[in-house]
């Protein structure tokens, strides 16, 4: 059973609920009725909540979430969009960290609020890898220019293009290009059949990055640690991932050494309108 509850003391029968449903799977059949489950909602209900939450009246539950169970949102931040937009256009990526480790209670955070993330069909198809040692991390990033150094051997005309062998000289010289002597890594992974799961882990990766910036840390997306990651068994193995998954993207993360003092101009929107 779906749990599909409508409190009929509290139900003004205004059938938000019914209108915003993404999947159509609650009816309301006329202005004096309650709404209700349709025949298919479990098998197509997405489970976002969204019915629960949008009730301004707290009449509707699903046995697994209840209006009681939901934080209610806070309002009256003064939150202009110059602020919004000067933090936005404000985040960069970070590539020198300073030594000091972030606790697992900030890196948790940073987590649970990627979930908040879109995701197609609400599947939330991420799974989460923490590399806590900056030691650890170092060891790993080491296994991705051992990739580099094969791919250099094998395939040298993509090793020159991509500027390889620039990576694997800062090595030589003790420079870490790949994960940049991060303190921690955060690794995300899915099922490799879910169809969406770039999209969907890049939009939680996203919603890190950002929320990083207001807890003062740093991130970066470590692009070549995860190609070198789905491309080497030695580093997908070292990392222990589910064989049936792919990983989908790795962010550096620690405490900035540096400051920005302006904003990088971009290139203009190619916009079409039509
Ligand atoms: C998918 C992806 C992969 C990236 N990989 C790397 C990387 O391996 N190393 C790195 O230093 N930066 C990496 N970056 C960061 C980009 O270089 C950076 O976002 C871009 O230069 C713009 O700078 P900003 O993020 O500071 O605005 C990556 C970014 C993305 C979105």
């Amino acid at each position: 059973m779906n749990g599909f509850r409508i409190d009929a003391n509290k139900c003004q029968r205004d059938g938000i609920c019914a209108v915003d449903c993404p999947a159509g799977v609650i009816k309301k059949q006329s202005a004096d009725d309650y709404p209700e489950p349709t025949a298919d909602f479990e098998k197509f209900c997405l489970a976002c909540g969204h019915c629960v939450v949008i009730c301004p009246h707290q009449a509707l539950s699903l046995d697994w979430l209840s209006p009681e169970t939901c934080p209610s949102i806070k309002t009256g931040f003064n939150l202009t969009t110059e602020h919004v937009e000067q933090f936005l256009r404000s985040r960069r990526s970070i590539r020198n960290f300073k030594k000091e480790v972030v606790g697992r209670d900030l890196l948790n955070k940073l987590i649970e609020i990627g979930t908040y993330a879109p995701s197609a069909k609400n599947e939330q198809p991420w799974h989460w890898l923490v590399i806590q040692n900056s030691t650890e991390v170092k060891r790993l990033a080491g296994l991705a220019v051992d990739w580099m150094r094969l791919v250099i051997k094998e395939k040298p005309e993509i090793a020159r293009q991509k500027a390889y062998h620039r990576v694997v000289a800062s090595w030589k010289k003790g420079k870490d290009a790949i994960c940049r002597e991060a303190p921690h890594l955060i690794v995300v992974h899915a099922d490799k059949n879910w169809p969406f799961g770039a999209e969907d882990c890049a939009s939680a990766l996203t919603y890190i990055e950002l929320f990083a910036l207001v807890m003062g840390l740093g991130t970066c997306w470590a692009g070549y640690f995860y190609s070198a990651a789905n491309s080497y068994a030695p580093l997908f193995e070292a990392l222990g991932v589910p064989s049936g998954h792919r990983i989908l993207g790795a962010l550096m993360v620690g405490y900035p050494t540096f400051t920005y003092h302006r904003l990088p101009l971009r290139k203009p929107p190619r916009i079409m309108w039509k």
